[in-house]
């Protein structure tokens, strides 16, 4: 036993409501909801290696249930919650073509709709490997009282009433902004609250991991390869040769870096000229989060991630996020060689 006291997500939330005296709790009942949905995401997550043994996908299980892919069950529970706070008139995920608006009074009078990536970094599920959930939380621009619009949802990063992402890894984590500050809750299975662990959280200015898919590397601008090269020599003042860590999911290699220290990169590559990545569910809220934690995101070159104006739902940009000074020393290298490219 020692003497500190617990914060719970919900507590946390309730008491941050007061910076935002305009509103009248919405936010935050959105939020405790996505809290929900994450803690029945995560007890599914725990079981995914038992699949297998309890059904496979597309048959019926021993209890009369679908056995669904583990996506595409996460996309509908988050879909759910959303739907039942009755503050969400629409979603965008990164599992469904076209946005889902919920033709009910109730959600007609939501004022906010999410973008979220249900399972970031699927190909990992079956191997064990930590994966997420990703949100962002925009207000509606269209007008309250009908359905959601898609000019909702073409809103730029900059726009974002809150963002966050849940990781699934050792232990499940909740990290979220909603514009002042960052701050985290690790799941205590135990008593089956997010509890407040990592308050305030302030990703260093530089640090000494890079995280890219170096088997790219011969698709890769030739400022990034240069900027890679840069991070494997030698020079004791910056801390260099940096150490690679490329874990695939993006929630996963964000968290680590934001906390150690870091600049994950996906640039465009010559078969992908946008990138992977999707500005709406992945970029902008890392983008948010980023910046909220003192770090950055481009796409490349200054523009920040989240001043691009949205043209489509699944529009994919190049990122470069994290560390401040990493993030800055990797666009000076892509200016210098891929100037008028990139
Ligand atoms: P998702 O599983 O939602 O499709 O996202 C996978 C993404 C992201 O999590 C990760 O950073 C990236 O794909 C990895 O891509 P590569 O395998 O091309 O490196
Ligand atoms: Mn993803
Ligand atoms: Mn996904």
């Amino acid at each position: 036993m020692n003497g500190h006291r617990v914060v719970t997500l919900n507590e946390f939330i309730i008491e941050r409501q007061i910076d935002f005296p305009y509103a009248k709790g919405e936010l935050s009942r959105l939020l405790s909801h996505i809290g929900i949905a994450a803690k029945i995401v995560s007890r599914e997550v725990s079981k995914a290696g038992l699949v297998d043994i309890l059904g496979e996908v597309g048959t019926t299980n021993v209890q009369g249930e679908d056995v669904k892919q583990l996506d595409v069950y996460a996309d509908e529970v988050f879909i759910a919650a959303l739907k039942a706070s009755a503050e969400c008139c629409g979603i965008a995920s990164e599992e469904n073509d076209e946005i889902i608006t919920f033709d009910t009074e109730l959600a007609n009078d939501g004022k906010y709709v999410v973008t979220m990536d249900p399972l970031d970094g699927s190909s990992n599920i079956d191997v064990n490997v930590s994966i997420g959930t990703i949100f962002s939380i925009y207000r509606r621009i269209s007008t309250i009282g009908h359905q959601a619009k898609m000019e909702d949802f073409l809103q730029e990063g900059a726009k974002q009433a809150a963002a966050g992402y849940i990781i699934y890894g050792s232990s499940t984590m909740l990290v979220y902004t909603t514009g002042r500050g960052v701050n985290g809750f690790t799941l205590d299975p135990s008593i089956g609250e997010f509890c407040l662990s990592h308050p305030d959280i302030q990703t260093p200015v530089s640090g000494n991991i890079y995280s890219i898919n170096e088997g790219n590397y011969i698709k890769f601008p030739d400022g990034v390869k240069k900027y890679i090269k840069y991070c494997q020599e030698n020079d004791k003042e910056t801390n260099r040769p940096y150490s690679s860590r490329y874990i695939g999911s993006l929630v996963a290699d964000y968290h680590r870096n934001m906390l150690k220290g870091g600049i994950f990169i996906y640039p465009k590559t010559a078969s992908h000229l946008e990138g992977k990545l999707r500005l709406l569910y992945e970029c902008n809220p890392m983008a948010f989060l980023a910046e909220q934690s003192g770090g950055r995101a481009t796409e490349g070159g200054n523009q920040r991630i989240m001043d691009i104006k949205p043209t489509s739902l699944h529009q994919r940009v190049p990122l470069f996020v994290g560390s401040r000074k990493m993030v800055d020393k990797a666009l000076e290298f892509v200016q210098e060689y891929d100037e008028g490219i990139l």
